[in-house]
This record gives structure tokens, sequence and C-alpha cells, in this order.
């Protein structure tokens, strides 16, 4: 069963207190979603495995410890998954960087595809998909199900806010893959925002509303 994970770090919470408010605009919201996706990608890599290297330091001959094992991959759901993208990089340079297109159909709720591009061996690459809100889960779990079909078998979510409903749905749907998020919210309302969530998280980042 996939393991959810809480983050809910000072710090964090902080910057999420900002991210909330309505009256925080564009640039600002883009700086600090980017902030919180670079703290949060601290918690994603705890697992990484390492390998023992020998340094030469001014001193002396030092064993240390360096990242071994796959190569990233983070995989921003658009539009709203972008505004994650640099936060990471900053922390994971190497990473490679696809991107899957989805929007919710307003009336129905549903994910619509429209767009994937991937790095060519994604089906090696330990994959991090990124996309600040949770609500239903059906994007979220329609982009796993993307990934899956082209050959990604080692996935992680990394969503800013959650829902119950869309955590569910998503370890359902995919009990592979785990969760991490920086909050997680009390409900959804009769329109599948988040509540008490930060509004549409696309329109914020971009000023299209
Ligand atoms: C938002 C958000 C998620 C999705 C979450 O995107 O960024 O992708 O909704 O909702 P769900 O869990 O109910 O599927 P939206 O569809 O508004 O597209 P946008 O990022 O292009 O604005
Ligand atoms: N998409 C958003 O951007 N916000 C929500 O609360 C739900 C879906």
């Amino acid at each position: 069963m996939s393991k959810v994970t809480e983050i809910n770090h000072p710090l964090i919470l902080h910057k999420l207190a900002f991210i909330r408010n309505k009256e925080t605009g564009s640039k600002d919201f883009r700086q600090l979603v980017s902030e919180v996706a670079m703290l949060m990608a601290y918690e994603v890599t705890r697992d990484l495995p390492t390998e023992n290297v020998q340094i030469e330091t001014p001193i002396c001959t030092a064993t240390c410890k360096m990242l071994a094992g796959k190569k990233l991959a983070v995989v921003p759901i658009l539009r709203a998954g972008l505004g994650m993208v640099d936060g990471i990089l900053n922390l994971i340079p190497a990473a490679k960087v696809g991107h899957v297109g989805l929007y919710r159909d307003e009336e129905t709720l549903q994910p619509v595809e429209y767009f994937c591009k991937l790095p060519q061996d994604i089906a090696e690459r330990e994959v991090i998909v990124v996309d600040p809100m949770l609500a239903t889960g059906g994007s979220a779990a329609d982009a796993l199900t993307m990934l899956k079909n082209r050959g990604a078998k080692y996935l992680k979510l990394m969503c800013l806010i959650a829902s119950p409903e869309g955590i569910k749905m998503v370890k359902e749907a995919h009990p592979d893959v785990d969760i991490f998020v920086a909050q997680i919210d009390e409900k959804l309302n009769e329109h599948g925002y988040i509540v008490p969530g930060l509004g549409d998280a696309g329109d914020r980042l971009f000023g299209t509303k």
C-alpha cells in the first residue's frame, strides 16, 4: 500500500499560509510555491541510496557518501505543476524533466489529457510527479497511469495540498506509489475545490483569472 507522508514542517507551514492567502499575488505565489517544492524535495529524496567514495581532503583521505542508484526525473502535471519544477531542480540539478498535460473538465471534474513528453529512459529513472493540488485525485491518478503506460516503474507523487478524498483515490488506483504532501486539508467542496485550499493553483500561478 502507498505510504502517505504529510511533511508538516514549520517553515513549510509558514510559507503555505502566505500561499493560501487570497491577497498574495502571482509573483509572490510563484516564489513561495517554488520554495516549498524545494523544501519538500529534501524529504521526498530522503530514501535515495548512497555509496561510499574515497575523497582526498586537504588533510587526509576520507570515506564519504555520494548518491548511487537510479537517476531522477521530475514530471510536472501541466499547468500548475510547472511552478514546482525549479525549486526541485535547485536541489537536484541533474534531474531530467518530463511533462504531462491534463486539465480538469469543470463540469464533470474528469481529467482530460492533452500532452505527454518524457525523457526517453523514463523506465530506468525514479520519477517524482508534481502538482500543487490533489483534489478529487483524478488528474494525479491519470498522470501516473500515463507514465506507467510509457514504461515508468518507480514513481512518487508530491503535492502541496491534498484532500482526504484525493489521497484515497490515488492510493486505491496506485498502491505502489508513495505520496508526499505538505498539508492535508479538510475536504472538497461541491465544485471539487479543496477546503480551505488555496483556490485555483494554475490561475494564481500564471495570473489567468
Ligand atoms: C488543477 C491542479 C491539478 C488538478 C487537481 O489543475 O493543478 O492538476 O486541478 O484536481 P483533481 O485532483 O480533482 O484532478 P487544472 O485542471 O485546474 O489545470 P491547470 O493546472 O492547467 O490550471
Ligand atoms: N484544482 C485547483 O487548482 N484547486 C483546487 O482546490 C482543486 C483543483
